[in-house]
C-alpha cells in the first residue's frame, strides 16, 4: 500500500540534482563535496555564514562557475553547463545577489534581456511580441509596472520584480534567488515572499539564500546549512529552529544576544544638533539631537528619506534651509573630506558601489582613510596597517585567505564588515552608519552590535539607519522613524515595538 500522506513519486523526483560538487579558488576551497536535491513545488534555502560557499554554489547551478569535480542532474539526467545560456536553457533562472539590470534600458528591454522575439528572419525586433510577453509575466507576478520607464528610475524593490520578471519570462521552472530581500522595507520584502509561495504553488521550484532566518522559516519545505564550504545540514522545516540552525553555521552554539542598557542621556550638551533640516524634494523639517555614548536609531520603510538626510549631514549634498550644529557651531560641509575632517564618518547604504575599491586587496580597503595616519615620511607603517586589518579581520570574522586577496573576490557579506571595519577605524566622534549589517551573517550581526555597543559607551556618538525594526530596537536608544521625508516622533527604545514603529512608518 503506497502510503497516502508522501506526494507522489513524481514530486519527489528531483528536478535538480547537485551531486559531489567541489570548487577551489586559489587559497580557499569554496565547495567541498556539496550535494543538494530541490524539487518541484518546493523552496529549498541555503543558510550559512558570509563565505560559507552559498553564492559560489548558485554560480555552478547558473553555469557561470565550472565545478572542479562534481555532477549536475536535470530530472535525472547528467547536464554540463558551459555557459550561463545552457543553465537557462534547462529553465533555471537566477536573481543575484548583487542585481543585474541594465540602467538606461527599460523595464520591457530589460525583462526580455535574452529573449527577445525577433521577426523578418530574426533581423528586426518584434515589439508588439516583446509588449505582448513582458505583459504576461508581470501579469504573472501581479504587479503593474510601467513597461517603458528607465529600469533606473525604479526603486529596488521594483527593480527586483523586474528581475524576476526576467527569469519567468526566460520560463525558468527552476528559481534561485540569492539574499532578494537584502535591500527591501518589510512590507515589501513580505509581498516579495508571497510572490515567491506563488510561484512554488504553481510547481516552480524555488532555491532561497537568506540571513534573515524568519524568512527562511516561512518559506522552506527544507534546508539546506552550509559551513565553510561543506553542507554540514539538511533539515526540514519541521526540526528547524533559530537555536539549531545557527548551532550548524557557526558549528557551535550562537552567542547570547545581547540587550541594551538604555543609557541615559548624559546631561552634557548634545555633540549633534539638527534642527529644520530640509532638502526640498527629499525631506523636510527634520530637527533630533544626538548625545556623546548614544545610539539614536532612524526608522522608516525605504524612500523614508533617511539616506538623504545622512547625506546631507555628511556635506555629499547641501541643504536648502535650517540649521546643523556640531558640538554648538553651526556647520555646512561643501564636501564630505570637511565632515570627516571635523570626525564625522559615514558608512553609506550600497557599499558594493560607493564602498569597495574592488581591484585592491583587503588590507589597502581596510586602511585607505587612514593611511595618512598610518604614513610617516610617506611611507606606510605596513606593520600598522597589517595589526589594524589583523584586529577587524579577527572580530569580525572576515573570510580570507589572506590580507592581500583582492576584495572583489570575497563573498558579498564579508565586504561589507571589511568596509564597516574601515570606518570602525578611522576614530571619529560622530558616526552616521545606513543599513550596517544589510547581508550580514546572525553571528557576525551579533557581533557588530556589541561592537557598536562598547564604541558608545566609549563616548562615540552613532546614529544608526535600519530597516530592520528589530534592530534599532535592540541596538538603539532612542528611535526617531521618518515617513515620506517627514519625521513621524521620536520614541525611546524600551517603549518601541516592532508593530507600533510599522505603524508610524506607514502613516
Ligand atoms: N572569484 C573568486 N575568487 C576567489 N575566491 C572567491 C571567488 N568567489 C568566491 N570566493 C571565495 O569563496 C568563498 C565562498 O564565497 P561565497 O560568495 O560563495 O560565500 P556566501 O556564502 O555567498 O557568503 P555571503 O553570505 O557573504 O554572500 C569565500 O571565501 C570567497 O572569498
Ligand atoms: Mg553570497
Amino acid at each position: 500500500m503506497p502510503d497516502p500522506t508522501l506526494p507522489t513519486s513524481d514530486a519527489r523526483r528531483p528536478i535538480l540534482e547537485l551531486r559531489g560538487i567541489r570548487k577551489a579558488f586559489p587559497g580557499v576551497l569554496a565547495l567541498d563535496d556539496v550535494d543538494l536535491k530541490v524539487f518541484p513545488g518546493a523552496i529549498h534555502s541555503l543558510v550559512g555564514e558570509n563565505g560559507a560557499g552559498k553564492s559560489t554554489l548558485i554560480n555552478v547551478m547558473v553555469g557561470l562557475f565550472k565545478p572542479d569535480i562534481g555532477e549536475i542532474r536535470i530530472d535525472d539526467t547528467p547536464a554540463r553547463f558551459n555557459q550561463p545560456a545552457d543553465a537557462r536553457a534547462f529553465g533555471i533562472g537566477l536573481v543575484p545577489q548583487e542585481l543585474n539590470l541594465i540602467p538606461h534600458l527599460t523595464v520591457m528591454e530589460n525583462i526580455l534581456l535574452g529573449t527577445t522575439p525577433l521577426r523578418f528572419a530574426n533581423t528586426a525586433v518584434d515589439w508588439h511580441a516583446m509588449r505582448a510577453k513582458a505583459t504576461k509575466v508581470l501579469e504573472l507576478i501581479g504587479e503593474e509596472i510601467d513597461l517603458d520607464v528607465e529600469v533606473s528610475t525604479l526603486s529596488v524593490a521594483y527593480q527586483q520584480l523586474v528581475q524576476i520578471a526576467r527569469a519567468l519570462a526566460q520560463d525558468a521552472r527552476i528559481l534561485i534567488l540569492d539574499e532578494p530581500t537584502a535591500s527591501l522595507s518589510i512590507p515589501e520584502a513580505d509581498r516579495l515572499l508571497a510572490l515567491i509561495e506563488q510561484l512554488r504553488d504553481k510547481g516552480c521550484a524555488v532555491i532561497y539564500v537568506s540571513h534573515r532566518l524568519p524568512e527562511v522559516f516561512r518559506l522552506s519545505d527544507q534546508i539546506t546549512v552550509m559551513r565553510n564550504g561543506r553542507k554540514v545540514a539538511l533539515l526540514d522545516r519541521a526540526e528547524a529552529n533559530e537555536a539549531v540552525l545557527v548551532r550548524h553555521m557557526i558549528g557551535r552554539d550562537a552567542q547570547q544576544r545581547e540587550h541594551r542598557q538604555a543609557s541615559v542621556r548624559s546631561a552634557s550638551k548634545p555633540i549633534l544638533e539638527v534642527s529644520g533640516l530640509t532638502r526640498v524634494g527629499e525631506f523636510e523639517d527634520i530637527s533630533f539631537s544626538l548625545h556623546r555614548g548614544e545610539i539614536l536609531g532612524i526608522a522608516g520603510l525605504i524612500g523614508a528619506g533617511r539616506t538623504e538626510l545622512a547625506r546631507c549631514i555628511f556635506g555629499d549634498t547641501r541643504r536648502s534651509s535650517g540649521r546643523v550644529l556640531l558640538e554648538g557651531q553651526p556647520i555646512e560641509f561643501r564636501h564630505p573630506s570637511e565632515a570627516i575632517g571635523q570626525g564625522i564618518a559615514y558608512v553609506p547604504e550600497e557599499r558594493k558601489r560607493l564602498g569597495i575599491f574592488p581591484a585592491l586587496g583587503v588590507a589597502e580597503n581596510m586602511t585607505l582613510p587612514i593611511l595618512s595616519r598610518l604614513s610617516r615620511l610617506f611611507q606606510i607603517r605596513w606593520s600598522r596597517q597589517r595589526s589594524v586589518t589583523d584586529e577587524f579581520v579577527g572580530k569580525f570574522a572576515i573570510k580570507i585567505s589572506s590580507q592581500d586577496q583582492l576584495i572583489r573576490n570575497l563573498s558579498g557579506g564579508n565586504q561589507q564588515k571589511v568596509i564597516l571595519g574601515r570606518w570602525l577605524a578611522t576614530g571619529c566622534r560622530v558616526l552616521l552608519l545606513d543599513e550596517p549589517t544589510r547581508g550580514i551573517d546572525v553571528n557576525a550581526k551579533f557581533e557588530i552590535h556589541r561592537i557598536l555597543r562598547e564604541l558608545a559607551a566609549s563616548g562615540l556618538a552613532i546614529l544608526v539607519i535600519s530597516s530592520e525594526f528589530e534592530e534599532v530596537i535592540g541596538l538603539a536608544d532612542q528611535i526617531i522613524v521618518m515617513h515620506e521625508g517627514r519625521l513621524k516622533g521620536c520614541v525611546p527604545a524600551s517603549e518601541a515595538t516592532q508593530e507600533k514603529l510599522l505603524t508610524m512608518s506607514v502613516a
